[in-house]
């Protein structure tokens, strides 16, 4: 019997006998694979040209004016209850990192944020601190430092099943290993699809992933978020996903930072041109943000809308469309590597538009912003109209 080396790029086949003694190593070698991706992502999305070249389409959604508001604008009331506890302000943290020293700092920065202002915040993906559990501490540092906050703990779908002899799936025991990790409110299962197509090294296996994540919901006491990362969530698959159980969406439509981009400059410094290209002719590909809420919004779960969100206006455009939350990743990144001040303003400034966008369409909160009326046009309305979803 030949086992393979863990790591696609090294697979070379070992003998029998030396493959005990090698794996231990290999599992090395892929962790600090892991923990090397995970710190390219955090910069090249930091830094690099990694944004969805035709933007989420808020300019297609066009909330009218009320000259005559008849709402103090201190009345403005943008707290709101999700998955059992209440935030002041609609706004995730969006899930993004772990696993290396700068995530840690990153990770502490903004939940120190997320605490001061009373926001939800998600974690990146998990899986290197459930192989590596000295890395733990770049993701526990969120609940230290955010005690009260909502925090989303994170696991890809793709890694609750199995990708061949080498990567066996997590089991439900560390699913649960994550979530206490953290001492998360809710545990988010990123789905992930277009990044692991364009990774050299991805993880392309998707059968029984959704039978996967059923098991993970029944096993779990925690609610699940099914959380897309940059390509939408179609209406039929946010019905699926309802039917699995879980008990929000995060749509992360096209729109904001795109990992076709991401993974298609890892590949071009790896000097992988097919994978490059790739990322390049998949860099806007999917559901643009705003289609994917209005077109998951009748499924009837709480829709958190993630991708491309880049002022308090985009976002009250999303709570408009039908959003409870709505997701930031790559802007509040740049602003954590920056500092606590830097995150602290940038949040203010977010808040302040939302709160100008509800005051100017004399909407005391939310709920009151979704029964005004408002335009689609462009090719958000192209979009809307031809799946029949109706906005
Ligand atoms: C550096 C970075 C790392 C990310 N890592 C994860 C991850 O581990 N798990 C996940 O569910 N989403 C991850 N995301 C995706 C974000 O949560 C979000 O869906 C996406 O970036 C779109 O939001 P944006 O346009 O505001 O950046 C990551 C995003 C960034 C920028």
């Amino acid at each position: 019997m030949l086992v393979r080396h863990p790591h696609p790029r090294c697979a070379r086949p070992l003998p029998e006998g030396e493959a005990d003694a090698k794996l231990r190593v290999s599992l090395e070698v892929l962790d600090e694979l892991i923990e090397s991706r995970k710190a390219d992502h955090l910069r090249l999305s930091a830094s690099g040209d990694v944004e969805a070249l035709g933007g989420a389409g808020w300019e297609d959604v066009q909330l009218v004016h009320e000259a005559l508001p008849e709402v103090d604008h201190a009345e403005i009331d943008l707290t709101v209850d999700f998955l059992g506890k209440r935030l002041r302000a609609p706004l995730l943290i969006a899930g993004m990192t772990g696993g290396h020293k700068t995530a840690h700092d990153v990770n502490a920065v903004l939940a120190r944020a997320a605490e001061r202002h009373g926001l939800a915040m998600g974690v990146g993906s998990q899986r290197a601190a459930l192989r590596r559990p000295d890395l733990a501490y770049t993701y526990t540092v969120v609940r230290d430092e955010a005690p009260s906050a909502l925090l989303i703990g994170n696991l890809g779908a793709p890694q609750l099943i199995a990708q061949g002899d080498e990567s066996p799936p997590l089991g439900l025991d560390e699913v649960q290993a994550a979530i206490d990790m953290i001492r998360a409110d809710a545990l988010a299962v990123h789905l992930n699809f277009l990044q692991e197509s364009v990774q050299p090294e991805g993880e392309r296996r998707a059968r029984g992933c959704a039978e996967a994540i059923k098991r993970v919901v029944e096993h779990v006491r925690t609610p699940v978020v099914a959380k897309e990362t940059g390509a939408g969530l179609s209406r039929a698959t946010a019905l699926k996903l309802k039917e699995l159980g879980v008990s929000a969406l995060d749509v992360g439509g096209v729109g904001g930072t795109s990992f076709a981009a991401v993974e298609g400059l890892r590949a071009e410094a790896q000097g992988a041109a097919a994978a490059q290209r790739l990322g390049d002719v998949f860099r806007d590909w999917g559901i643009p943000t705003p289609v994917s809420v209005v077109g998951v919004k009748p499924v009837g779960l709480p829709v958190i809308a993630t991708g491309g969100i880049r002022s308090g206006l985009h976002a009250a455009k999303a709570l408009a469309l039908g959003a409870t939350l709505v997701g930031v990743a790559r802007p509040l990144l740049q602003a954590a590597l920056e500092g606590l001040p830097t995150v602290d303003a940038w949040i203010e400034q977010f808040l302040r538009e939302m709160r100008t966008a509800l005051f100017l369409t004399g909407s005391r909160n939310a709920d009151a912003l979704r029964a005004k009326p408002r335009v689609l046009t462009g090719a958000t309305r192209a979009w809307l109209e031809q799946l029949g979803y109706s906005g």
